[in-house]
């Protein structure tokens, strides 16, 4: 019997563990699971509990308005090493590039167990962009000592920082989470949904948006906001759906600047199939987000990522995303380009996913009865 403890605290995280944990909970004659949330998320995360119906043994309850990364980093030590004491897992699995992430397994070695990382080896070779997710995950890279990543190039970039033992290529768990959720859309009848968003005009073509990085506070959000208002006013066929991430720094500029406009919906942090259903519905998705990138590719959504430099670099090799930065001609040149040229939308349009295949979760949990 192993002990597995699973440690998150943001919605990403909880939506990339939470397959991983219903796989492993699936055999409880071999492994003993046990989840521990610092909650650095509260409503974010919350939302993605109710969901997957996961129910942690831990909760760190950490969140604070406006918290900064230092709030974050103690909050979590004071409390983790009291769980590590209690449980004492044989491996602690950690997911991505979060704060938690990097805390969580941090605290694993200080205390001299086992850490799994999944997300493993991502790297954009900026260490400001993303801030401060590419530090969080070179850190726990070299702390973990198991390493599930998802691409081949995410295995070459823990070899190039001499990271050799113990590295499995096994895609990403957010292609389980995305194929659980779909599933689940074909519970609910279609009419629901629509009902749902009853204030989006269907009949023409939806953008959805999102965006929260730290490196992009400021002047680029103000111009990433400037371009939506641009692209409300020159294109009539579109209707721009934009669910604002709860981060105070994201909501002040987006709030500020957009909220007077028809057809820009400023709307609250959607429920994950929710959130998945518009995807499926939008004809084109301006993000600066990691896991909407790794998704939109099974749903067959181009992609424009609004940041200067990104670690998913196989949508863009595959073609399915292209980096538009934040600057503000560039996201509405792009974004106009989509809307009008039918042959560039059908290029981006594929529906092949370089990310995963939604058996990473399974593998996982083979690779783990012989670890
Ligand atoms: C965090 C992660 C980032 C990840 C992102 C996913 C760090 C440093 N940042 O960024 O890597 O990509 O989550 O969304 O680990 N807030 C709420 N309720 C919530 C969540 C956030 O009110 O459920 C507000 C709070 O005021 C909070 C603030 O947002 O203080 C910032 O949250 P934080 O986790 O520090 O940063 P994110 O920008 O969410
Ligand atoms: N997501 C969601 N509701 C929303 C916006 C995003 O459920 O309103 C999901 C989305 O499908 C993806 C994840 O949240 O799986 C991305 O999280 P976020 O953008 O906060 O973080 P990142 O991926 O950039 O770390």
């Amino acid at each position: 019997m192993k002990k597995i403890l699973f440690v998150f605290g943001t919605r990403p995280e909880a939506i990339k563990m939470a397959p991983l944990i219903k796989e492993f909970q699936k055999y409880p004659d071999k492994f003993e699971v046990t989840i521990c949330v610092t909650a650095q998320h509260r409503q974010l995360l919350d939302q993605v509990l109710n969901f997957f119906d996961i129910k942690p043994n831990y909760d760190f309850n950490i969140m604070k308005k406006n918290q900064t990364l230092f709030d974050i980093t103690t909050n979590i030590l004071d409390k983790i090493h009291k769980t590590l004491d209690e449980v004492i897992p044989d491996i602690i699995f950690v997911q991505g590039d979060t704060t938690t992430t990097f805390i969580g397994a941090l605290s694993g070695y200080y205390k001299k167990l086992k850490v799994a990382h999944i997300e493993a080896g991502l790297r954009s070779k900026n260490k400001y962009s993303p801030f401060p997710e590419e530090i969080n995950r070179i850190l726990a890279g070299h702390l973990s000592d198991y390493h599930f990543a998802p691409t081949k190039n995410a295995e070459k970039n823990l070899l190039n920082e001499g990271i050799k033992k113990n590295i499995f290529v096994v895609g990403n768990t957010v292609v389980d989470a995305l194929l659980l959720g779909l599933n689940n859309l074909k519970e609910k009848k279609e009419r629901e949904y629509i009902d749902y968003f009853k204030f989006i005009d269907f009949s023409k073509k939806i953008i959805l948006v999102t965006g929260h990085r730290r490196e992009s506070f400021g002047a680029p959000f103000e111009n990433i906001c400037c371009s939506l208002q641009e692209l409300a006013n020159k294109h009539k066929n579109i209707e721009i759906v934009y669910p604002v991430h709860l981060n105070p720094n994201v909501r002040e500029p987006v709030m500020r600047i957009l909220k007077d406009k028809s057809n820009v919906h400023l709307i609250e942090p959607l429920d994950y199939p929710y959130f998945i259903w518009l995807m499926n519905k939008c004809y084109l998705i301006l993000t600066d987000s990691g896991g909407i990138q790794e998704e939109a590719p099974s749903l067959g959504k181009p992609v424009l990522v609004m940041r200067e430099v990104t670690e998913r670099i196989e949508g863009i090799n595959a073609g399915t995303a292209k980096l538009v930065g934040t600057e503000k001609e560039k996201i509405i040149k792009e974004t106009s380009i989509l809307l009008t040229n039918n042959e560039e939308y059908k290029r981006m349009s594929k529906c092949t996913n370089p990310y995963g295949d939604g058996k990473t979760s399974k593998r996982i949990v083979k690779l783990l009865e012989h670890i």
